[in-house]
């Protein structure tokens, strides 16, 4: 009896306001959580342009769901059956790029023993994600445009051309328009994958998703962990819409994770969530390698993850970095990082 209550509530929307419905009715987001006017424009516009084959980029800070709306454009077009590849373009250098999106022929370089199909020949009729578009270096950037303009590419070592139809979806937590600006990113490219835009927003401008969310992700924690009792008290589901979250819905859905693995209690209580928190900021916990991180970005994060620690108690953020309150809110300005203005 338990499970089937269970399942009937995994499956149940957690989300339902008319607009949502509306939405729900003519389109497949039901993985999608949320009601915030801006998540339902971009639900609109994404339902809309899904069955064309516009190319869509989707900008958005780390964690806000660029992944979740790219295979939401997938699954609500007319190439849904057909493959959905996805590639990180940020950890690829410019040698392995050409092979690994073209694909290379036997002999083609030292190491290739055997002739290796590109991503783009395996999205034939599907759609290609090419995710942190914003990493890539600009010789690679010409090879990208390329086949953005002809559809067509040759692998590594052959000289014989293969055209493909492929529906490109690019993501990027980066400001390309800042980037062409400047000269690091093509203007042509960024024109060529721009032609529809959605930029998803961050978690602290649609708080009254952080209920909805957290309740989303503690019913499939009762399925994943057998857990039917679990529950969030109401404190502290109204104490976790006060967090800043700079990792948004994916540092939400961890500390959710993480406080029903850690706590052991059915009940999940503010004190409970407060433990886990520190631990869950995107910063590293001891001192990164040289090299990683400027000094700049380490003051941002150990600021973020000091306003965390003390839920955005200025005074006491400023204590424990061995500052003044007006050095904190001057570094806060400059870092957009937000925090309560009853404080100030
Ligand atoms: N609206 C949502 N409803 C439910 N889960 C969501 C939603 N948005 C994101 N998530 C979940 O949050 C996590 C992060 O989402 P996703 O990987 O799509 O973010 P991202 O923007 O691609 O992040 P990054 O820039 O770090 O790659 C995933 O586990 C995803 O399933
Ligand atoms: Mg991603």
């Amino acid at each position: 009896m338990q499970s089937v209550r269970t399942i009937l509530n995994l499956s149940q929307p957690v989300t339902s306001s008319p607009e949502r419905q509306k939405l729900q009715e003519k389109y497949q987001f039901q993985y999608i959580v949320g009601q915030d006017p801006k998540l339902l424009d971009i639900l609109q516009t994404i339902g809309r342009v899904a069955p064309t084959d516009a190319p869509v980029l989707i900008t958005g800070e780390s964690g806000t769901g660029k992944e979740l709306i790219a295979e939401a454009i997938h699954l609500n077009s007319r190439r849904k059956s057909k493959p959905f590849v996805k590639v990180n373009l940020g950890g690829i250098s410019a040698t392995l790029f050409e092979s690994e999106l073209f694909g290379h022929v036997r002999g083609a370089f030292t190491d290739a023993k055997t002739d290796r199909i590109g991503r783009f020949e395996l999205a034939h009729r599907g759609s290609i994600f090419l995710d942190e578009i914003g990493e890539l270096d600009l010789s690679s950037q010409v090879k990208l445009l390329r086949v953005l303009q002809e559809r067509s590419f040759e692998p590594l070592g052959s000289s014989k051309s293969r055209t493909v139809d492929v529906r490109i979806i690019c993501a990027t937590n980066r400001n390309l328009e800042e980037m062409v600006a400047k000269g690091t990113f093509r203007e042509d490219l960024y024109y060529r994958i721009n032609l529809i835009s959605v930029k998803l927003p961050p978690l602290r401008e649609r708080p009254e998703d952080i209920p909805l969310l957290a309740e989303f992700f503690m019913n499939n924690l009762k399925e994943i962990y057998h857990r039917p009792a679990l529950q969030l008290s109401p404190t502290a589901v109204q104490w976790l819409r006060t967090l800043p979250l700079p990792g948004n819905i994916r540092q939400l859905k961890n500390l959710v994770e993480r406080t029903v693995l850690l706590s052991g209690q059915d009940r999940l209580e503010v004190k409970d969530f407060q433990i886990n928190l520190t631990a869950n900021t995107s910063a590293p916990r001891s001192l990164p390698e040289v090299g990683t991180l400027t000094l700049e970005e380490m003051e941002y994060h150990m600021i973020q993850r000091a306003m965390d620690f003390h839920q955005n108690k200025v005074a006491r953020v400023a204590r424990s970095l061995g500052i003044t309150r007006f050095a904190l809110y001057r570094r806060l300005e400059k870092y957009g990082i937000s925090y309560d203005a009853d404080d100030v």
